[in-house]
C-alpha cells in the first residue's frame, strides 16, 4: 500500500469516527426527545441520524476498497440529558467540527491523488451544510421566539 492510500485511509477513518459520534448523539437526543414529548424536533434528530448513517457507510466502503480496515470507535464522548439549546448547541458544534475536516479531507484527497474520495468527501460535505444550517435556525427560532417556539416541536414524531 503506497504512502498516499495510507493517508487516504486514515483521513476516511478519522471521518467515520466523527460520523460514528454524531449518530450515536443524534441518536441519543432522538429517544431524550421523545421521552420529554418533543415528538417533531425528536423525528428531525433521527432523520439526521440517519443520513449519517449512510455517510459512515460509504466512508467504510471506500476504506475496504483501498485495502484498509474501517473503525467502529467513536471520536468523542456522547452526551446526555441536555436540555433543547445545549443539544442543539452541541449539534452545530459537531457539524461545524466535520465540516472543517471534511474540507481539509478533500484537499488531502486532491493531493494524494485520489479524486474518488474527494469526491465522496465533497458529496458528504453538502449534507453536512445542510444540517448545520438546519440546526442553526432551530437555535435562532429558539433564542428569538423561545417557549413560544419550543411548543410547536411537541407532539407526535415516530
Ligand atoms: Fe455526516
Ligand atoms: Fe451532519
Amino acid at each position: 500500500m503506497s504512502k498516499d492510500t495510507k493517508k487516504v485511509i486514515d483521513l476516511l477513518n478519522e471521518a467515520r469516527s466523527r460520523e460514528l459520534t454524531a449518530i450515536l448523539q443524534y441518536m441519543v437526543q432522538h429517544y431524550d426527545l421523545t421521552n420529554q414529548d418533543y415528538g417533531k424536533l425528536a423525528k428531525v434528530l433521527k432523520a439526521t441520524a440517519i443520513v449519517e448513517m449512510k455517510h459512515a457507510e460509504a466512508l467504510a466502503e471506500r476504506i475496504v476498497l483501498l485495502g484498509g480496515t474501517p473503525t467502529s470507535k467513536p471520536d468523542a464522548e456522547i452526551k446526555k440529558n441536555q436540555m433543547i439549546p445545549e443539544m442543539i448547541a452541541t449539534d452545530i458544534g459537531l457539524e461545524e467540527a466535520a465540516i472543517k475536516m471534511y474540507n481539509d479531507a478533500a484537499l488531502a484527497c486532491a493531493d494524494a491523488r485520489d479524486l474518488v474520495s474527494q469526491d465522496l468527501f465533497e458529496k458528504i460535505l453538502g449534507d453536512e451544510d445542510g444540517h448545520l444550517d438546519e440546526f442553526t435556525n432551530i437555535k435562532e427560532h429558539v433564542e428569538k421566539l423561545g417557549n413560544v417556539y419550543l411548543a410547536t416541536l411537541t407532539g407526535a414524531g415516530e
